[in-house]
């Protein structure tokens, strides 16, 4: 065969990645998302290392928390997706478990990511809900925080641990995603297309919101910019380009879904009278969520794309539309 000219990465030239969190929804996209990079070595972190063995032809290495503890790797960048997302019933222990999750483990590892001089990169995913549930105005990095949940207020904590620390000669990236969705989502989102898709009619048609979104193939395009380019360390609000109306969306869902869904305008005193006696009654509806129905949610994306210097790979309708497209797929 003579000398033969061997293109490609060897290990060491390699960018070592950890991805916390990778089981999620969001982990798993970016798994696929990275499929074809060759040039990282992926390590996930989980509870349970069962829960990685569906990942193993995504991931280098799996490990447990113990493990990484227990070791002195270094990693090009560590992404800390894990943490608490889904509701868990608000008693009190809720805040206590959010807090552990998100602001006790974030802070567990963003030491160990300090501690070793070799780490270059930390992205922590926050979120914008550190921020409040019902903006009075569109919202950009100056908005002051006002958390209103157990979880908001978790992040937040976390997010004002990381920033009080000094980390000289590493990049440290705090995202504050709006409602990330994509295939594999369970959030807000797939509960509405769950809904319109039973047949049972949309009661808020008076109340036309504008809410941005997240595509998950732009928040995953945002993290593999930020790993391989030299992209000013700090806080930044992730969002698609355009806010979504919800009457339009719901449009949407029925237009894809071919479904014809019935929309009442029940006048919005009626709504706020319902939502006043939900303060006081068992009822799944009180002004907190009267407040999000009605109120607009508009996130602006500048910094983020400033920095980058680049535009978002797709729109917020065309992130939409697959979205609703891969919930249809997975019926
Ligand atoms: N989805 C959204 O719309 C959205 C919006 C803004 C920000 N974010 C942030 O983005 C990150 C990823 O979100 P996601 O939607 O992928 O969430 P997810 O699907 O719930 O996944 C989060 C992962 O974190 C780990 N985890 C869950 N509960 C935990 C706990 N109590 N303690 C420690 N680890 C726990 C789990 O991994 P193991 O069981 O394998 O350990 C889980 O797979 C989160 O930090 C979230 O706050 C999400």
């Amino acid at each position: 065969m003579g000398n033969e000219l061997v293109i490609g990465f060897s290990d060491q030239m390699k960018k070592k990645i950890l991805i916390t969190g990778v089981t999620g929804f969001v982990g798993k996209n970016l798994l696929h998302y990275f499929r074809d990079t060759i040039h990282y070595e992926i390590t996930g972190v989980s509870r349970k290392k069962s829960k990685l063995k569906g990942l193993n032809s995504l991931l280098d290495y799996g490990i447990s928390y113990k493990d990484l503890f227990n070791q002195n790797k270094s990693y090009d960048c560590v992404i800390h997706l894990a943490g608490q997302v889904i509701k868990i019933s608000e008693n009190q222990s809720s805040d206590k478990l959010y807090r552990e999750a998100n602001f006790e483990l974030t802070k567990k590892i963003y030491k160990h990511f300090l501690n070793n001089d070799d780490s270059k990169k930390f992205i922590f995913l926050s979120s914008i809900h550190v921020l409040t549930e019902v903006p009075d105005c569109v919202i950009d990095e100056d908005y002051v925080p006002e958390p209103f949940t157990p979880y908001g207020r978790s992040k937040f904590e976390a997010e004002q641990y990381i920033e009080s620390t000094n980390h000289t000669g590493k990049n440290i990236y705090i995202l504050r995603p709006t409602m990330i969705h994509g295939p594999g989502n369970k959030g807000n989102l797939k509960s509405l297309y769950d809904y319109l898709n039973s047949g049972l009619p949309y009661l808020f048609g008076a109340a036309n919101n504008k809410r941005s979104f997240l595509s998950i193939e732009n928040l995953c395009f945002v993290i593999k910019e930020i790993i391989d380019n030299d992209i000013e360390s700090g806080l930044y609000h992730i969002a698609d380009d355009e806010p979504t109306e919800t009457l339009e969306l719901i449009d949407k869902i029925s237009a894809i879904s071919g479904k014809k869904t019935r929309k009442y305008n029940i006048p919005l005193s009626i709504l706020r009278v319902f939502a006043i006696l939900g303060n006081y009654l068992p009822i799944p509806f009180d002004i907190h969520r009267y407040g999000k129905l009605t109120t607009d949610f508009v996130v602006k994306n500048d910094k983020i794309k400033q920095a980058i210097g680049k535009p978002l790979p797709i729109t917020a309708e065309e992130g939409m539309t697959r979205t609703i497209k891969s919930f249809i797929n997975n019926q």
